[in-house]
């Protein structure tokens, strides 16, 4: 396929390192800012600031917060406004939130109450109140997210509710647009062409699949050679992926060639950046003849980038449900049925493309908050487990990563479908110990050596995080994080766990029955666990724990991979310096 995916979003991949995850929505600069000092200046303690009340549900998905502090000190803030917006946003209605305010607005307080706020801090007002009210109500939905975490629960709430319902929202809006149809009998069949991308869509989970189809099925209804997906982050458009035909047909792989990341500001010095601002579409010619007086620009260095002449575009932007932009999709040059070039694009193609933009945001909004909810989970389980440090889990996706680099390089892989499998693979080791979530920290937290039973019960967490990727509409991701939270303690020799079933007899995996991407987690994971300090052991010195390493070649471990560990052990270090414990 000519596509590729630019850098992943670091805001979605990075796993957070705090406890507890503030949004502070509102309110003067300087008073936020000295707010968010104090809080993080507790320890655990995380704080985003939102400065633009209107932004407040966008950062609250993109964030994840425990807590939303809405400030209401400054007059002009309708406070009651931002609940109720964050109330009716069905991924962050149960996140507790509390009103910062003085006495003078005490008076809402009835009114904010009845809304389902949480509680109110009256300014002025001591640190001391101010952390502990914020540590308790992060703490009561981070209790309320643990007592929910059945798995089960997580995943038919994820899939069903939410697509079926809003698949049906769009149905209904889609099929409001019957003027149209009436005038031309080709409109209805595109229309139910749009519906069924949809629903398609819709079973995509992981994000840059959905944006390669996304752009795929949009540059094929409006037969365009290239086109372009920015996603908002905050005032900046991130380059988010892109597609280019003619590109493609340069390299000798056909695939689009490599872009570095880079990103617009929201304003009119692009056309990407004017359609996120206003929410218009845009229909252009020529972007080089763009008339002295249209209020935007066309920002030509990525065509500088790629040696490429963007002509005609449709710029439109990716608006949800609630009005609130979360990108722009661009599509550029189109062509004829018989591939020659034309200059414009028809004006009905621009309201399909409208359409297609309501139902592709639907959908990428969805895989963000399947992300985010990824990221919490994967936090709560580490902090049961590893003293609540983003070490151990960077680390290993960290280690992984030069591993397999090295083991593709040996085999002359390497190029963009090579990247994405190491993506794959960084991803899958982030979650290796979710499942450990669902093991009692009476044991996990145990000082001393595990009995047998308790044992027994550790080694469940690589099946009951396995179970958490097993949706019946499983994502690429998903089957390489399922994978690997299953088999990560398989041993190269056999010995490990949790083995198959063979003729009535429980077996461990042994040699390349163990899947690469497992064999390789495992090895990084036990590296880890040997180099730092866990509840129930000191950390080892390095020379020590190399000499294990080397031991366990051909015994714990595959010995190519052990080979490749010590040859890349310069690359082993960085990853380790990069990511210490700071205990
Ligand atoms: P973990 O702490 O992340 O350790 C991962 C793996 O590293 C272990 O898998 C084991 O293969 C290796 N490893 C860790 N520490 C040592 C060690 O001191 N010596 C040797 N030879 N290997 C070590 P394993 O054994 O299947 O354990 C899985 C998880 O069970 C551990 O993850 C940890 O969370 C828990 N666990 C294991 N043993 C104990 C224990 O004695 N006390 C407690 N509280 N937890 C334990
Ligand atoms: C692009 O060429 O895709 C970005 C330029 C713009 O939106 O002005
Ligand atoms: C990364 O390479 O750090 C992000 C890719 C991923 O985790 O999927
Ligand atoms: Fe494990
Ligand atoms: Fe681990």
């Amino acid at each position: 396929m000519s596509s590729q995916p630019v850098n992943s979003n670091p805001s979605l991949h990075s796993v957070p390192t705090h406890r507890h995850e503030v949004l502070l929505v509102g309110g003067d600069f300087a008073a936020s800012r000295e707010i968010r000092l104090l809080l993080e200046s507790a320890g655990g303690v995380g704080v985003t600031l939102c400065v633009r009340t209107t932004d407040a549900t966008d950062e609250a998905i993109r964030t994840c917060p425990t807590v939303i502090l809405v400030d209401l000190r400054l007059p002009g803030v309708d406070g009651l406004q931002v609940v109720d917006a964050l109330e009716r946003c069905a991924e962050i209605g149960a996140v507790p939130t509390i009103i910062l305010a003085t006495q003078e607005t005490d008076s809402i307080r009835e009114a904010a109450f009845a809304r389902g706020v949480s509680d109110f801090i009256i300014f002025p007002v001591s640190t001391t109140e101010l952390i502990a009210k914020v540590r308790t109500h992060s703490n009561g939905y981070l209790n309320v997210l643990k007592r929910n975490r059945s798995i089960a629960a997580y995943e038919s709430l994820q899939s069903e509710l939410r697509t079926s319902h809003r698949a049906l929202e769009e149905h209904r809006r889609i099929g409001s647009l019957s003027a149209h149809e009436a005038v031309d009998p080709d409109w209805q069949i595109r229309l139910n062409g749009l519906m069924q991308i949809g629903v398609e869509l819709h079973l995509i989970q992981d994000l840059q699949s959905l944006l390669d189809r996304i752009l795929s099925e949009a540059r094929h209804l409006l037969r365009a050679t290239a086109g372009t997906i920015f996603l908002r982050e905050g005032d900046t458009l991130r380059f988010a992926f892109f597609q280019n035909d003619e590109l493609a047909h340069r390299t000798a792989s056909g695939e689009t060639p490599h872009v570095p990341t880079f990103s617009l500001p929201v304003c009119d010095r692009s056309i990407a950046g004017w359609v996120c601002l206003t929410g218009q579409l845009v229909n252009i010619p020529d972007c080089y003849r763009i008339p002295a007086d249209a209020p935007y620009r066309f920002d030509s260095s990525f065509d500088s980038l790629l040696g490429f002449r963007t002509r005609s575009m449709v710029a439109v932007p990716l608006t949800d449900h609630a009005g609130r932009i979360h990108g722009v999709i661009e599509l550029i040059n189109p062509v004829s049925d018989q591939g020659n070039p034309r200059v414009g694009f028809p004006v009905q193609d621009t309201q399909l493309m409208e359409h297609f933009a309501n139902i592709a945001t639907l959908a990428i909004n969805r895989a963000h908050h399947r992300e985010n909810e990824m990221r919490r989970m994967l936090k709560m389980a580490e902090f049961r487990d590893a003293d609540e440090t983003g070490g151990h889990i960077e680390r290993v996706a960290g280690y992984s990563a030069v591993i397999f680099e090295e083991w593709s390089r040996r085999r002359g892989l390497e190029g963009p479908a090579f990247e994405r499998q190491r993506d794959r693979l960084r991803d899958a080791a982030r979650v290796h110990d979710v499942g450990k979530m669902a093991i009692s920290d009476v044991i996990l937290r145990k000082t001393g050596q595990l009995d047998a039973a308790e044992y027994e019960e550790v080694k469940k967490h690589t099946q009951r995080g396995s179970e958490l990727f097993s949706s019946h509409n499983p994502s690429d991701l998903d089957d390489a994080r399922r994978e690997v939270a299953l088999l990560h303690h398989e041993r190269w020799d056999g010995k490990g766990y949790p083995g198959i079933e063979e003729a009535g007899r429980r077996r461990g995996r042994r040699g390349e029955e163990i899947p690469l991407f497992a064999r390789i987690v495992g090895l990084s994971d036990v590296f880890d666990a040997l180099s730092t300090r866990r509840c129930y052991k000191e950390a080892w010195d390095e020379a020590r724990v190399l000499e294990f390493m080397q031991g366990e070649s051909n015994r714990h471990f595959d010995p190519e991979l052990v080979e490749i560990f010590f040859a890349q052990l310069d690359a082993i270090r960085t990853v380790r310096d990069a990511h210490r414990d700071h205990l």
